[in-house]
């Protein structure tokens, strides 16, 4: 990581408030000095994801995510600390000046160089199969689906023949390894069989990446069989999450919306009837990365997923990844046709344009589909869907948005708006009381005043962490921490380390977590025990008396803990009686109220 200058990334970090940037793409509600949100890293209903504004970092304390500014935009949108950097830099208007490519980055980017040429090649493979009499039944097929050669040249399309080996022959014709091909996963390799085509007999849709170089392909079956698509498995060029099917083209669209559908075939029917904002994802739902790339794009989403089960619950996975992502989405109505494809063929370019005009609010869309799940005809029923709406609707928190969606949701489903207001403030309260207490003392630490103390390692690690968050926080209590704790007391490696790091930066102010977990954010381990030894704020709570009861209690201990090691390993009678000595010493120790 040291490829940027300390101070560089330490101005990076602090010209971004943590609370924005997470703010931008989570939606947080302010509870206190904190914010809470439900975790983007796991699945929950109640929130405790939390992020501090004066520790400018989040803490999840239901799976342990947590970080700063810089860890959490690599986590979220999973991408590089140089790319999360440049990210944060670019948002601050802080220019990062250009550096030397390491030896190992320099050998990733030729691979990936390689492979982007290699699979331009077998784009070209493929294409020409289709126009050769080998590809006479590919080309029969996009035929039957009414495909003009134009689009099928725009696009691409292609066709893999039958037979094993000739798309892995004509690459190491073009000169291409073993190991190259293997890496673009276009030919299966095992022990002791000959490298076998991962494609055959199949029609072809090369994937390209928004500067129009082929990173993989899709691949139909012509009838009827398993896997009906075969897609490219993830390589160093091709990832998923990060690209989006017909972008290249669809970037350049004149129309103010992106179409999204579920189908390579839909984007590609979409486009040649003149609908060239229209886009797929790849064979996967819907990516935080691709929501931060329509984000970046600024043009509202329409949602023409199939209008079968599966494509409604797909919508319903999409629109709040939307919604969080700050990008605004409506919902199209394919009512009577399975997917975009089939309405096109059947109903044509019109119509469909007409649906364009009447793709509807997503909230609304989504408040029908779950007004299903109720029975409307019993009065609980009825008072369930209400309450569900309440507690949806609570996620907007600006106030006139909120108002806005309240009219529209009581007209829709003929419901009194103060009838709907009464149960949203209820859900308000009840949210603050019971839904997000805050993370307990008790929960966290296991010796805590008045709780069984914890025995064994599991206790000493607490008392540990106990520690190292009072020396991070409160200067006083770093110097009586030092005092008596050496860093070899601590009880693992990754605890002595972070007790040097604490002591190495103190300054006799509190440290900024934030800042100091910039040092941490490549290294997993580390950055996770940190940020929850950073996330506890108990010595705001509690009374001098249990501060220092707590704090000696647990001084005692890991010094003790110490001690007796050093004592069982120890076979010189002079260090015993001094070890024995400071025992006693410790036995007694109490720091008093007014030194913390
Ligand atoms: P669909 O099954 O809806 O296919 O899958 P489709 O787009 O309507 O295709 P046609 O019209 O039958 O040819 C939608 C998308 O899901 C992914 C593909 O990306 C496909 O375009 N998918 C589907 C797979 O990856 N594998 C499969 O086996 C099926
Ligand atoms: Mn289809």
């Amino acid at each position: 990581m040291p490829l940027y200058p300390e101070e560089l990334i330490e101005e990076i970090r602090s010209r971004n408030d943590v609370v924005t940037v997470i703010g931008a793409r989570v939606k947080l509600t302010r509870r206190g000095a904190n914010y809470f949100a439900c975790c983007p890293f796991h699945n929950e209903n109640t929130p405790s994801f939390c992020v501090s504004p004066a520790k400018q970092m989040y803490y999840c304390f239901g799976c342990g995510a947590g970080g700063n500014v810089l860890s959490f935009l690599m986590q979220y949108e999973n991408i590089s600390f140089q790319d999360a950097l440049s990210e944060l830099a670019a948002r601050a208007g802080i220019s990062l000046p250009e550096r030397e490519m390491s030896q190992a980055e320099k050998q990733q980017e030729n691979l990936r160089m390689r492979l982007l040429n290699l699979n331009g090649e077998a784009a070209r493979y493929y294409y020409y199969q289709l126009r050769d009499p080998a590809g006479k039944s590919g080309l029969e097929y996009f035929n039957r689906r009414g495909l003009s050669p134009e689009t099928m040249q725009r696009f691409g399309l292609g066709y893999a023949a039958e037979g094993y080996e000739g798309l892995y022959r004509y690459l190491k014709q073009k000169g291409f390894s073993d190991e190259e091909i293997k890496a673009a996963a276009l030919a299966r390799f095992a022990e002791g069989k000959k490298p076998r085509d991962y494609f055959y007999q199949r029609v072809m849709f090369p994937i390209l990446d928004r500067s129009s170089r082929v990173i993989g392909f899709g691949g139909r079956i012509l009838g009827k069989g398993e896997p009906k698509y075969l897609n490219t498995p993830e390589t160093a060029v091709f990832d998923k999450g990060r690209n989006l099917y017909g972008l290249h083209l669809a970037r350049q669209s004149r129309r103010p919306y992106f179409l999204l559908c579920e189908g390579y075939m839909d984007v590609i029917a979409l486009h040649q009837a003149g609908f060239d904002c229209a886009v797929a994802t790849l064979g996967t739902a819907l990516t935080g990365g691709q929501v931060l790339l329509f984000k970046r794009l600024g043009k509202p989403v329409i949602l023409c997923y199939d209008s079968d089960g599966a494509g409604v619950e797909a919508a319903l996975r999409a629109i709040p990844r939307l919604r969080s992502g700050g990008v605004e989405c409506r919902v199209l109505s394919l009512e009577e046709h399975k997917d975009p494809d089939e309405f096109i063929v059947h109903k044509g370019a019109e119509a469909f344009e007409e649906r364009i005009r009447e793709a509807e609010n997503a909230f609304l869309f989504q408040s029908d589909v779950w007004r299903k799940s109720y029975n409307m005809a019993d009065p609980a029923g009825r008072t369930a869907f209400h309450r569900k709406l309440a507690e949806e609707l609570t996620g907007f928190t600006e106030e006139l948005e909120r108002e806005n969606y309240i009219q529209a949701i009581c007209s829709r489903h003929q419901i009194a708006p103060a009838h709907l207001k009464g149960l949203i403030n209820g859900v308000g309260n009840r949210r603050y009381q019971e839904d997000i207490p805050p993370p307990a003392l008790d929960d966290i630490l296991p010796a805590t005043p008045g709780r069984g103390r914890e025995k064994g390692p599991a206790g000493l690690l607490a008392a540990a962490r106990l520690l190292l968050n009072w020396a991070a926080l409160s200067p006083l209590a770093e110097g009586q921490i030092r005092a008596i704790l050496r860093e070899t007391d601590m009880p693992q490696e990754n605890y002595r380390q972070l007790y040097r790091l604490i002591v190495e930066g103190k300054t006799g102010e509190p440290l900024q977590p934030g800042a100091l977990l910039s040092r941490l954010v490549e290294d997993g381990e580390m950055n996770q025990l940190a940020a929850e030894v950073f996330s506890y704020s108990f010595s705001e709570t509690l009374s001098p008396g249990e501060k220092s009861r707590l704090l000696s209690e647990n001084l005692r201990r890991l010094r003790q803990a110490a001690l007796q090691a050093a004592l069982r390993s120890n076979t010189d009678p002079a260090a015993a009686g001094s070890l024995v000595k400071e025992m006693a010493g410790i036995r007694a120790l109490q720091i008093p109220e007014s030194d913390i």
